[in-house]
């Protein structure tokens, strides 16, 4: 929705008419921040520290928000020490980097997408210039490559060694009949047992690790736009995509209503669309936060395979969700309690708790 068009909501709304413009939303409908104008915010996954304090930089010199939240993730994908995204992301089965990336963009209600591009460390900036450069939506491996390569992106070894170690620790411990070896020998049974702690406590956290980012932006002229970007699970198959590049699952923007993206396993959200659930949410008068929570709710009451709940019912893994809405106001939630999201409303980045389901045992 361009500017002239959410201001004319925002006077129809506040004037009582808005309920009467056909196809369009009334702002007075959507739950959260006070009326009167709408302050920039920012809001990422818990890792996107950097990128929110990048994105709020920039819009509050005037970009877009799409500009500034691809800016900002990009940090992170440059970053070799953040292994869910970009340069330095675990790889997949074969040992090989396969990134996914999207954008979607509120004022033009266009959006962009690559899924199991290898080489490129910056799939968000490819996203955008299939959104920006291409009568498509989503292009895919070897053709997202090409893609990239036409329009100058270069090249380069995304395997960093601390991430090519983690992938060698879980081909090493996957079996104890197999032939790739531990390096504490053949004849030990007890895989993993001996390997010198700093690896165990290092490594052992990435075995199933489905990291990724998520950030969305509210700027300055009250435009909405958002970016997923991610390496995807660990280890996975080779050419097995989840939700972020995925439209609706891993990240949908209405101008008019909100935006709004997830980070976790992302077939959880393939099978319930979850990002456009969110903004459906908020658009029948749910705030952020209870958007989150709904579509949290949806997830695990649609988890029924047995290998993906523990002994209560409950799911094995984790999903989280972060929104905005065209009031400001902000939220996430996610499965299990000890969640965060990072937020920058203008004044400071800060790391906000979120809500959850269920309380961790530990938690
Ligand atoms: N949510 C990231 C993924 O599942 O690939």
């Amino acid at each position: 929705m361009s500017a002239t068009r959410r201001e004319f909501l925002r006077q129809a709304a506040a004037t009582g008419a808005g309920a009467l413009v056909t196809g369009t939303i009334p702002l007075s409908s959507i739950a959260g921040a006070a009326d009167g104008p709408v302050p920039p915010v920012v809001v990422s996954s818990a890792n996107g520290m950097s990128a929110v304090t990048r994105a709020m930089e920039m819009i509050t010199t005037g970009s877009d928000a799409l500009d500034a939240v691809i800016a900002g993730v990009n940090l992170v994908e440059d970053d070799p020490n953040d292994m869910s995204v970009g340069y330095g992301g675990l790889p997949n089965e074969e040992g090989v980097v396969e990134l996914d990336a999207a954008v979607m963009h509120g004022p033009t209600h266009q959006a962009g997408a690559v899924a199991s591009l290898r080489n490129i460390k910056n799939p968000s900036q490819v996203a955008r210039v299939v959104m920006d450069r291409s009568d498509h939506v989503l292009l895919v491996g070897e053709g997202a490559l090409r893609f990239a390569r036409a329009h100058g992106f270069k090249e380069q070894d995304l395997l960093t060694d601390k991430a090519r170690e983690a992938w060698l620790y879980w081909k090493e411990h996957l079996s104890n009949t197999d032939d790739w070896l531990p390096p504490h020998g053949p004849d030990d049974k007890d895989i993993g047992a001996l390997l010198p702690e700093p690896l165990r406590n290092e490594f052992g956290a990435f075995f199933r690790h489905s990291g990724t980012i998520h950030c969305s932006a509210l700027d300055l002229k009250g435009n909405l736009s958002c970016v997923t970007t991610t390496s995807g699970l660990a280890f996975k198959m080779p050419g097995r995509v989840g939700d972020s590049p995925i439209i609706g699952a891993g990240l949908y923007c209405d101008n008019a209503i909100g935006t709004a993206g997830s980070t976790g396993r992302g077939e959880a959200n393939l099978i319930n669309c979850s990002s456009r659930m969110v903004v459906e949410y908020m658009h029948a008068g749910k705030t952020p936060e209870e958007a989150c929570l709904e579509v949290v709710k949806q997830i695990v009451e649609h988890n029924r395979m047995k290998r993906l709940r523990d002994a209560q019912g409950r799911p094995t893994f984790e999903v989280s969700f972060y929104a905005i809405n065209a009031r400001g106001a902000h939220g996430g939630a996610r499965i299990y309690s000890g969640g965060k999201m990072a937020v920058h409303d203008g004044t400071a980045a800060r790391l906000e708790p979120i809500a959850y389901l269920y309380k961790k045992d530990n938690g």
